[in-house]
């Protein structure tokens, strides 16, 4: 049972303001050519575009509920022949294939809750990659100003999708709830510095090619967001 199970029809219109990062991750796709694996694939709002564009993805994720959305959402694009779904854990990806890219969009590495499992997950990442491949994903650490903005407060996000943030500061850990009509749920994201991102990639052996600030592939400048590309040697 995963978090994300009770929200899986709820997904969707919760998220549906994100598209800025489609484009990048579908582009990343392309020039890498299939099967790319996306670690965290959810409801396919990556992968199903990707296939779209003629890219094959083998998809991971923990949560049947959210598999299950992605391959109705797969199958009404006409790409579910495209789509390789798979549950399972990005820390051990049910997958022996070794790809040109592997991809984690949307913030998902912020569900691993410790240095052990960031590590853990990287290694699994780093082996997947034939090499020269590389790894693209995207991750945040919040401002000062968004934690003051936020903290404990009901917020509607979407019309009937409400979103409250608690920030742990001291142990870098936000307590997310959401609730809709369709489900509601808490997860916990660990967030750690840009620096510490860099330094974890280095030790598992990735070379960093890129730090993007945003999916425009601006240059990180001290913001929010940050976008990786990584390579394996
Ligand atoms: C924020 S969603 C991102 C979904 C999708 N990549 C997107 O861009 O919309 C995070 C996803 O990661 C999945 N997830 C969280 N922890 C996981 C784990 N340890 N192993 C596999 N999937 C996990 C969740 O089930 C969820 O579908």
């Amino acid at each position: 049972m995963s978090t994300y199970d009770s929200i899986a029809e709820l997904y969707d219109p919760w998220s549906r303001s994100v598209v800025e990062d489609v484009d990048f991750y579908v582009a990343e796709a392309r020039k890498a050519g299939g099967p790319v694996v996306e670690l965290g694939v959810g409801t396919g709002r990556i992968a199903v575009p990707t296939a779209e564009r003629g890219v094959r993805v083998i998809g991971v994720d923990s949560s049947p509920g959210m598999l299950a959305v992605c391959r109705r959402r797969a199958e009404d694009a006409g790409v579910a022949d495209l789509l390789d779904l798979r549950v399972g854990d990005l820390r051990r990806p049910p997958v022996d294939e070794r790809v040109r890219l592997v991809t984690a969009p949307f913030r998902s590495f912020l569900h691993l809750g410790s240095q052990a499992e960031r590590r853990e997950a990287l290694a699994a990442v780093y082996r997947l990659l034939a090499p020269g491949g590389r790894f693209v994903f995207d991750v945040f650490a919040p401002s000062r100003e968004d934690v003051d903005d936020t903290h404990g407060r009901w917020i509607e996000r979407e019309p009937g999708i409400w979103e409250r943030a608690d920030w742990d500061v001291e142990r870098r850990v936000l307590t997310l709830r959401v609730r809709g009509d369709s489900g509601e749920t808490t997860m916990h994201l660990a967030w750690i510095s840009p620096d510490e991102w860099r330094g974890l990639l280095e030790l598992t052996g990735f070379e960093v090619r890129a730090c993007y600030g945003w999916f425009d592939m601006r240059p990180y400048a001290g913001g929010e967001d940050s976008v990786w590309v990584a390579r394996r040697p």
